[in-house]
């Protein structure tokens, strides 16, 4: 059965179809959107596996897709990648008000959403998300971006899809390593806004990351389900939204410390990130030390990172402060944090000392 989920933002609106085996209907879920020739922007690592079955679904809906292929990694969500991008969507012949379907994880999304955004002044665009992390979180609610020396995400746009096609069933092929990373953003979830999930998943994680249908389907469409009340009601990130940022202004820095080296993968730096957060609430006397153990516990219990000691080599505390004065989230000198008054209770907070940042990155 297919779990569809509606986000609600008025003109910009559009649907998420959770379901295994949904990306053989692209062709006709996408139609009613497309005209003209219809790139499908992907990376080789994915190409390799699910290109076809897509191409295959829009051509036999009466679409003309052109495959447009990049090299897999965070690096090609640069100034260079988008260029590289913008001039094969061009080359593609697509045309002014035509769609760009993303096929990929959350590199392709955010890329081909960004140049979507800008090639012709604005072309639509759908995503078909291929990793976990892309299935419970960064193809929905229209953020989009490159990454600059500076930090993660620096330049970007909101662009909201047409419609997003969450095939679980792609996730089979996915690396034991990046399901964990994605399952590092489902966990999220739980902690930020619901202790109930998080039990759910602490008993469940075993099947979900075995792969099997029920478990991963209901994670991807709870997950959506709860980005969707908070991306309907802060699109564009003026407050709750942010909460979706838990364990990021950690993890960012980290991530840009390492220079998107692959050394940490994203959901990897979030993992690192939950933990710190939830430390740095301890510290601040906001939630009680075990509910910190509890989620890196579960984090750790399933193979993710849960500190800086396993990054190598450790980047130094004044290096992650530094980055986290240039992250997006950092106005008028305060850092920004997304901290917890307990488990699955998370809050906004600009007003946190750095001293007690400084702590929990030295410790
Ligand atoms: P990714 O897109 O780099 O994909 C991970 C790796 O898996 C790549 O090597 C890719 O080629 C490969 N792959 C993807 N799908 C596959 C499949 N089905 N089978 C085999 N291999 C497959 O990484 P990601 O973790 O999906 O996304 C991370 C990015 O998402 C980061 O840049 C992060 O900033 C961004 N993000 C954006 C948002 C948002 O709201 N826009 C939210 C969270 C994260
Ligand atoms: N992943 C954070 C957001 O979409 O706002």
């Amino acid at each position: 059965m297919t779990e569809l989920i509606h986000i609600g933002l008025g003109p910009r609106s559009y649907n998420v179809h959770v379901a295994p085996g949904i990306a053989a209907q692209a062709g006709a879920l996408l139609k009613p959107f497309a005209r003209g020739v219809v790139p499908v922007v992907t990376d080789n690592n994915v190409a390799k596996f699910h290109a076809a079955g897509v191409i295959g679904s829009l051509r036999a809906a009466g679409l003309e897709p052109r495959l447009v292929t990049l090299e897999p990694g965070e690096q090609i969500k640069s100034f260079a990648g988008l260029e590289k991008l913008c001039s094969l969507l061009i080359d593609s012949g697509v045309e002014r008000g035509g769609l760009i379907v993303a096929l990929g994880g959350g590199v392709i999304g955010d890329l081909a959403g960004l140049a979507a955004g800008l090639v012709k002044r604005g072309l639509d665009f759908a995503q078909i998300p291929t990793t976990l992390l892309a299935q419970v979180d960064s193809s929905v609610g229209g953020k989009t971006a490159i990454d600059m020396p500076q930090g993660k995400n620096l330049v970007g746009l909101f662009h909201q899809p047409k419609a997003v096609i969450a095939d679980t069933s792609l996730l089979a092929t996915l690396p034991r390593r990046e399901l964990l990373s994605g399952y590092a953003e489902v966990v999220k979830y739980g902690a930020l806004g619901d202790l109930q999930f998080f039990a759910w998943l602490e008993a469940n994680a075993p099947k979900l990351l075995g792969g099997q249908s029920d478990a991963v389907v209901r994670a991807v469409a709870h997950c959506v389900r709860m980005k969707a009340a908070i991306v309907a009601r802060d699109e564009r990130e003026a407050g709750d939204r942010a909460l979706l940022n838990l364990g990021h202004t950690f993890g960012h820095a980290l991530e840009t410390a390492i220079g998107y080296s692959g050394v940490l993968l994203h959901g990897e730096a979030v993992a690192i990130g939950m933990v710190m957060a939830f430390r740095l609430s301890a510290k601040l006397g906001l939630c009680p030390h075990a509910d910190g153990d509890r989620v890196g516990h579960h984090l750790q219990a399933v193979g993710l990172p849960v500190s800086l000691d396993s990054v190598s080599p450790r980047p130094s505390t004044d290096e992650l402060l530094a980055h986290m004065m240039h992250d997006k989230k950092a106005t008028g000198g305060k850092l920004t944090f997304v901290l917890v008054r307990g488990l699955g209770k998370a809050v906004v907070s600009d007003d946190v000392p750095l001293a007690a940042v400084r702590e929990i990155l030295s410790a």
